[in-house]
């Protein structure tokens, strides 16, 4: 078994493990299914694998690495609502199995659990993770806003693109892995590259979401072309706007301009992206942060940086 996966096993257990009160049913059945669900885990794992880098007792990051986690999930059941989105993790979205003011509860419920579990971080840490965490899920909430705001703009640019992902998805990647290197007793230069690594690796990361909400196959366990369906300006859109004649942009411009649940949208979109090579040109972006993302990584001051530049490296390449 490699580091990753014993990492990820006694992870697992704790999520397992947790224990919720009985009632009321419908607050906590939901919390309990989105949690049981099959996940990568990756920021809980990033503040794990970061604390590695200087400490080997994991008994004291155990409590913020689930309280990533339920902060990350509280993101998902609210965003399912917010982008319309019927499949999670190849299943029922909690507010299409329940519905949505259980899904809107079951998230508040998940995000108060979130900064329960936080708190229990040891005292002499504990100001400072809870200022990130804080300034890091205020972030998220502004990222989120403005991805709905661009669905309703033809006016996004590529910079601002990549300015709202870093704000609703980066930022938490990298709070992960800088929470892990303070409680582990990292040095405040190490803390910051972590970090830097983290909001490139995480940038990487939503560039490859936008690409297999298009590309990916049934592993992504979400419903393809939701993006599409839903009009959000993601790379692929903007860079297809950027090269494609003008009578393919007008195309592109129109569809995104209705709203409309056909497949038809999703085929003739793709094929437009497909005949323009977005697919290549978002890789080539990936790349270029993944890049940055290591010259920082290579700054940072441990000799047990090889299970972090692991599976940084396996999220390039994922398909779920
Ligand atoms: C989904 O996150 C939301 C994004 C920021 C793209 P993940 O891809 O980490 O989803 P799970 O937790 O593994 O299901
Ligand atoms: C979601 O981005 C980011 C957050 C949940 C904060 P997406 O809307 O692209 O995530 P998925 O594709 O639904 O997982
Ligand atoms: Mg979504
Ligand atoms: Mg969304
Ligand atoms: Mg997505």
């Amino acid at each position: 078994m490699n580091e990753i996966d014993r990492i990820h096993n006694l992870l697992e257990k704790e999520i397992c493990d947790f224990s919720y009160p009985k009632t009321p049913e419908l607050l906590y059945e939901p919390i309990k299914y989105i949690m049981g669900l099959r996940a990568k885990r990756i920021r809980p794992l990033f503040l794990l694998i970061s604390y590695n880098l200087y400490k080997s007792d994991f008994s004291n990051v155990i409590s913020p690495a689930l309280a990533i986690e339920f902060f990350h999930n509280f993101t998902l059941l609210h965003d399912d609502i917010m982008d319309n989105a019927p499949l999670r993790r190849g299943n029922s979205t909690v507010h299409m199995k329940w519905d949505k003011n259980i899904a809107i509860l079951s998230g508040d419920a998940m995000m108060i659990q979130a900064y329960k579990l936080i708190s229990q971080v040891e005292s002499h840490y504990l100001e400072k993770v809870l200022d990130i965490f804080g300034k890091t899920a205020n972030q998220v909430c502004e990222g989120q806003q403005f991805d709905m705001d661009f669905e309703n703009s033809s006016k996004v640019t590529i910079s601002e693109y990549i300015r709202m992902i870093q704000f609703k998805t980066a930022v938490l990647l990298a709070a992960s892995l800088k929470i892990g290197a303070i409680i582990g007793g990292a040095s405040e230069k190490d803390q910051n590259h972590l970090y830097e690594f983290g909001i490139n690796i995480g940038l990487a990361f939503q560039l490859k979401d936008d690409l297999l909400d298009v590309f990916g196959n049934e592993s992504f366990g979400k419903q393809t072309g939701g993006d599409i369906l839903s009009n959000k300006k993601t790379f692929l859109y903007l860079k297809a706007l950027q090269l494609a004649d003008e009578i393919t942009k007008k195309k592109l411009q129109d569809y995104y301009s209705k709203s409309t649940n056909s497949i038809n949208k999703v085929n003739s979109v793709k094929t437009i992206f497909s005949k323009l090579n977005v697919d290549k040109h978002t890789v080539a972006l990936m790349k270029s942060y993944y890049v940055k993302g290591m010259k920082h990584l290579d700054l940072v001051e441990s000799k047990n940086k090889a299970t972090l530049i692991y599976f940084a490296n396996n999220l390039m390449d994922r398909t779920s």
